[in-house]
């Protein structure tokens, strides 16, 4: 049985007919948490929600609305507790690695999953990587954790994503990531002058890191790949793909896209992919 239907035969009865058509079709698990995005419109109702949501599912202790967008280049969620124990510390064991982090501070997108399980399949063992924008460590902690990288540079400039970041790599039992905060523009010239040249370099930050291209390729080695973040029209993908290509080389080096990975859509007729790139 669907969610909507299960809630419904919860809390039916205190909802109106137009209330439950504003009834959201999914939800967000994380853990032992449900963030759930509820319309303005059902305000009076959302902590009747929340505990219907407790009741489906017992083992899940508490209930966060969505009362904002993913804000600012931090991407700092809005989360408000409706129901069950204002806990949004998070330990979430997926495809056997913990990520950590406070669902309060840190967003964490369940639609990349697929890309958590893709990136470290590509590694290949002895590999630097230079991780410009790593979070709570999205794709720094499974490539430590299941490929065999000699050293992740792992990069942010949020205080509070770099503190679950060493969280997850406690939890996960990881010796080869190097946390930096930092801008990493900034960070990146300083690898440089370290001799760090990178094999590979994740740029994952939405909207597209266009100003970071040059940071980037200036610590990749030739033959290096690159794993961007692109916004790519559903209805003009090669014209788009093209458009990335050309941002590579707009630097003088020349790319070539290897995989173009589409993860999931991002509004309509956009859909978020991660472009694979060999620098030469
Ligand atoms: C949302 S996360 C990455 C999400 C992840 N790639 C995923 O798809 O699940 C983007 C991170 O980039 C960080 N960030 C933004 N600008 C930055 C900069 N100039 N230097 C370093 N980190 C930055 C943010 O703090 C944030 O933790």
């Amino acid at each position: 049985m669907s969610f909507k239907s299960q809630l419904i035969g919860r809390i039916g009865e205190e909802l109106t007919r137009e209330e439950i058509e504003l009834v959201p079709a999914g939800f967000q698990k994380v853990g032992d948490k449900i963030i759930v995005n509820l319309p303005l419109e059902l305000e009076d109702k959302y902590q009747v929600i929340g505990e219907g949501i407790l009741l489906i599912f017992p083992s899940i202790k508490s209930v966060y609305v969505k009362v904002g967008e993913i804000t600012g280049e931090l991407r700092r969620p809005q989360i408000e507790l409706i129901a069950g124990v204002d806990n949004s510390i998070v330990e979430n064991l997926e495809n056997g690695v913990w990520y950590c982090y406070d669902a309060k501070k840190i967003m964490f997108a369940k639609g990349n999953v697929s890309e958590r399980g893709r990136l470290p399949k590509l590694v290949t063992e002895g590999e630097i990587i230079v991780d410009m924008f790593v979070g709570i460590g999205y794709f720094s902690l499974p490539i430590a954790k299941l490929a065999k990288p000699k050293k992740i540079y792992g990069i942010d400039k949020n205080k509070d994503s770099i503190y679950w970041l060493k969280k997850g790599i406690e939890k996960n039992k990881i010796s080869n990531i190097e946390v930096i905060e930092g801008d990493s523009k900034k960070v990146v010239g300083e690898l440089l002058s370290r001799g760090v040249i990178a094999d590979r370099v994740l740029m994952g930050y939405l909207p597209e890191p266009v100003e970071f291209i040059p940071y980037a390729l200036s610590i990749l080695k030739k033959g290096g790949i690159v794993h961007y973040d692109a916004l790519i029209r559903t209805d003009n993908v090669k014209e788009d793909l093209q458009r990335v290509k050309a941002l590579f080389e707009e630097s003088g080096r020349k790319a070539k896209i290897v995989n173009p990975q589409r993860v999931k859509s991002y509004r309509p007729k956009v859909d978020h992919y991660v472009v694979d790139l060999k620098i030469y």
